[in-house]
């Protein structure tokens, strides 16, 4: 089977604009990252995922672009850009940007341009309508902070619409002008050197929105064309998508014959994955993976605990969201959108290393590859002070110097998170790089591993019987060999008996990974211990040759 490199990668998403500022004007910018290549490359990850790079009013962190074409000259220039992905090609580290086209920012010149007048030639860039429409209230992302999907605009006296915010309208997909545009953009962006795009609120982008009668209708068929596109330009050139679909709409985004897009966020797992941890239970996550639907060949999941938005909990059972709720997000100041958590992941678990560690486990255990949030890697904290996700987006913490080492200007772009358990005086890469007990230090350790498994991102999987329900027990088939990961959820220890349902092969089983040295397994694991909040992966054979 041929290697595809996104089901084989670690990736890393971080935002320019809060990762290291090299000039002091205190914000993040190219070369500040640049300088920081050779600890991501240190870290382990494969892949950089950049959220919004363009020129931005910044209203939405970047996600309301007003040029597909640049780079905001805050963060750097397109050079800037070329040598970073340079850079990164000489680590083997690939870059993917945030692929944003459902909406552009307000101050767009195309958006200007169509607003202005009927005859400009941007008009029907945009989705108009003559008429209120009847709903505009529904279907709002932001509840609480976004009034509704429609919108008047005085300048062009017609209602537009927005999925986002009223300053993100929504580019008209229905044009056949906007499909080819976006093309080009797409193609630019890879002659830059670009491995691929995370794709911002794709079933937003392929819906056609009927004004008179609030009906939406999906164009699953444009997904193969910007496919195709893609392809064309660059035969190993990835999508990502970012869609919070229904269960049985997952799969017409990968396409029937996954020949739409290669990987997409798999929502259902990360409310579920908190829901394990919540409850101490593996039932939530065997559920999880069980409900999957199978995916085409060469199609992936990107797994993932924290990213730069809340924790959505939409898809949750109430009882099951109100567990999460009171473990993990109990003060409103903690809660958003009427759905979610926008805290990170280490204050959530009370700073505990071992439950920080078993979560990762768990996220790194699940079929796809991993995403993994900037600053998790160190346990960093958030500032519930900041507005909606900005708390989540703090300056990374490098050092225990000013500013955590972000910058040198007194004026960062977000305030640094420096008081308290999770303040840079405590929580700092450089003091955890001299830690071979820190969480960074685990980080590196466990990634190196992952890597050695490439059985997670591209193996089967099957969900085994540890007849425990606090032990999730995964056996992973692939071209490379077999492991088994076998995780326990709960704080009491467990044996659990495998016998018959995996298979270990010349001098296996043996640990690849655990949270503490234990016995060797025997050969037919029918005891197999774990500790409470341990974890194991144990390899069951190695391919050679293959
Ligand atoms: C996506 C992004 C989010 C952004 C929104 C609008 O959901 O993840 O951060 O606000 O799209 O572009």
């Amino acid at each position: 089977m041929p290697e595809r490199w996104y089901q084989q990668a670690v990736v890393y998403c971080l935002d320019v604009e809060t990762f290291q500022d090299s000039n002091g004007d205190g914000v993040g910018d190219l070369h500040g990252l640049m300088s920081r290549l050779d600890y991501l490359a240190r870290l382990g990850v494969t892949t950089l995922w950049l959220n919004p790079i363009h020129p931005t009013p910044g209203r939405d962190d970047g996600y309301d672009v007003a040029d597909f074409y640049g780079v905001d000259p805050r963060l750097g220039s397109l050079g800037d850009f070329v040598e970073l992905v340079h850079q990164c090609e000489n680590r083997g580290i690939r870059v993917m940007i945030d692929l944003v086209v459902n909406h552009t920012s307000d101050e767009h010149p195309w958006f200007r341009s169509a607003r202005s007048s009927p005859d400009s030639p941007y008009r029907d860039w945009y989705v108009w309508s003559e008429a209120e429409p009847p709903k505009r209230e529904e279907g709002v992302v932001f509840p609480g902070y976004q009034r509704g999907t429609w919108s008047y605009d005085e300048e062009a006296g017609l209602w537009y619409h927005h999925r986002f915010y009223e300053f993100q309208p929504d580019l008209n997909w229905s044009n056949p002008a906007v499909r080819e545009e976006i093309g080009r953009v797409v193609a630019f962006w890879l002659e830059l050197g670009v491995s691929g795009f995370r794709m911002d609120g794709a079933p937003f982008v392929i819906e056609e929105v009927h004004p008179d009668t609030g009906e939406r209708t999906m164009h699953y068929e444009w997904l193969n064309d910007l496919r195709d596109h893609i392809g064309w330009r660059r035969g190993d050139g990835a999508v990502l998508a970012e869609a919070n679909v229904p269960r049985e709409q997952l799969l017409e985004f990968f396409g029937p014959r996954g020949d739409r897009l290669q990987m997409m966020f798999n929502f259902a797992e990360n409310q579920r994955m908190f829901l394990a941890l919540a409850r101490g239970s593996a039932t939530p996550v065997v559920t999880a993976i069980e409900a999957s639907p199978a995916l085409p060949p060469a199609c992936s999941w990107a797994t993932f605990l924290r990213n730069h938005d809340e924790i959505d909990l939409s898809g949750l059972k109430e009882s099951e969201r109100a567990d999460v709720f009171a473990q993990f997000g109990p003060e409103p100041e903690m809660q958003l959108y009427d759905r979610g958590i926008r805290r990170r992941l280490a204050p959530m678990l009370g700073g505990d290393r071992r439950r920080i560690a078993l979560a990762y486990v768990l996220q790194f255990s699940l079929p796809g590859t991993p995403v993994i949030r900037y600053g998790e890697e160190i346990g960093m904290g958030d500032d519930l002070t900041l507005e909606q996700r900005d708390s989540i987006r703090t300056p990374m913490q490098w050092a225990d110097a000013p500013r955590g080492g972000f910058t040198t200007s007194d004026r960062p772009v977000r305030p640094v998170v420096a008081k308290g358990d999770f303040g840079y005086p405590v929580v700092n890469v450089r003091d955890q790089q001299r830690d071979p007990d820190s969480l960074l230090s685990w980080f590196e350790r466990t990634i190196r591993v992952l890597r050695e498994c490439p059985e997670f991102g591209t193996g089967t999987c099957a969900v085994l019987d540890t007849r425990s329900e606090q032990v999730l027990g995964l056996r992973y088939d692939g071209p490379s060999g077999s492991v088994l990961a076998v995780l326990n959820l709960a704080e009491s220890p467990s044996t659990v008996d495998l016998a018959g349902q995996v298979e270990a092969t010349d001098g296996f089983p043996v640990d690849e990974l655990a949270d503490r040295p234990y016995d060797p397994a025997p050969a037919d694991l029918s005891a197999v211990e774990v500790d409470g909040r341990g974890y194991r992966w144990l390899r069951l054979s190695r391919t050679v040759g293959a």
